[in-house]
């Protein structure tokens, strides 16, 4: 039987073209993701920072960028989900009023070691110290790497004052006061001091 040579028309005529149905894919696609994305920049629940929240410190803040340099998010994220065997584990679940000043946040997507969101105060100052120079005096199993030269390592308490400004810039509420003082703060501090400040800080502040 001969075939009909008509102009294809309705779905056959996306459905045999590469061009169109790329595009209605794309469109779809695009509303599906901007419904999902855009109410998050408008709830209270996602933008407001928690009741309290306050700015990482100084050091806090250059201990932040150690951990980031240091890639600690690769084997540790900083989200606690809302499952019954994790609160069990770590304690309350990580909301998002907790993150606001955290540019980039630090959820990590992996979990080689345990969850770090609000390991702030499980310790000792001391107990952190010894644990990044050498995870297996206190942790035989341990699989983490040691981090001694933290230790030695002085922070650039110069390049530190830039780093308020830029955040400031972002939103993050530092006085100019608190800027202006930062550099002098972090004299003869190690990266040791930061970093462990920094971990004494998380999470916190929830009440
Ligand atoms: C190769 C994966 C790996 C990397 C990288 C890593 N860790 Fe760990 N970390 C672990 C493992 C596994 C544990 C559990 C055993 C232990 O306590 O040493 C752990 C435990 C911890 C603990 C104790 C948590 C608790 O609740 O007991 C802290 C704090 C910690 N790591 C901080 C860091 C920091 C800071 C860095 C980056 C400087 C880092 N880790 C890098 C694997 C890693």
């Amino acid at each position: 039987m001969a075939q009909e040579h008509t102009n294809p028309t309705g779905h056959e005529r996306i459905e045999t073209s590469n061009f169109l149905m790329i595009m209605l894919i794309l469109v779809t696609i695009a509303i599906g993701g901007l419904v999902e994305i855009v109410p998050l920049y408008f709830q209270r629940s996602t933008t407001e920072p928690v009741p309290g929240l306050k700015p990482y410190g100084a050091l806090q803040l250059v201990g932040r960028d150690i951990y980031l340099r240091e890639g600690c998010y690769n084997c540790h994220s900083q989200m606690i989900r809302p499952l019954h065997a994790e609160t069990l584990r770590y304690g309350h679940y990580s909301v998002a009023g907790e993150f606001v000043y955290d540019r980039p946040f630090q959820w990590g997507s992996k979990r080689t070691g345990p969850d770090l969101h609000r390991v702030g105060g499980k310790y000792s100052d001391e107990w952190q110290r010894l644990h990044l120079a050498g995870p297996r005096d206190l942790v035989p199993e341990s699989n983490m790497p040691a981090y001694p030269w933290l230790e030695h390592a002085q922070v650039d308490a110069a390049s530190v004052p830039p780093r308020l400004k830029a955040m400031q810039r972002l939103g993050v509420p530092y006085s100019d006061a608190e800027v202006a003082a930062s550099a002098a703060a972090l004299q003869g501090k190690t990266e040791m001091d930061a970093l462990v400040a920094y971990l004494q800080s998380l999470g916190t502040q929830l009440k």
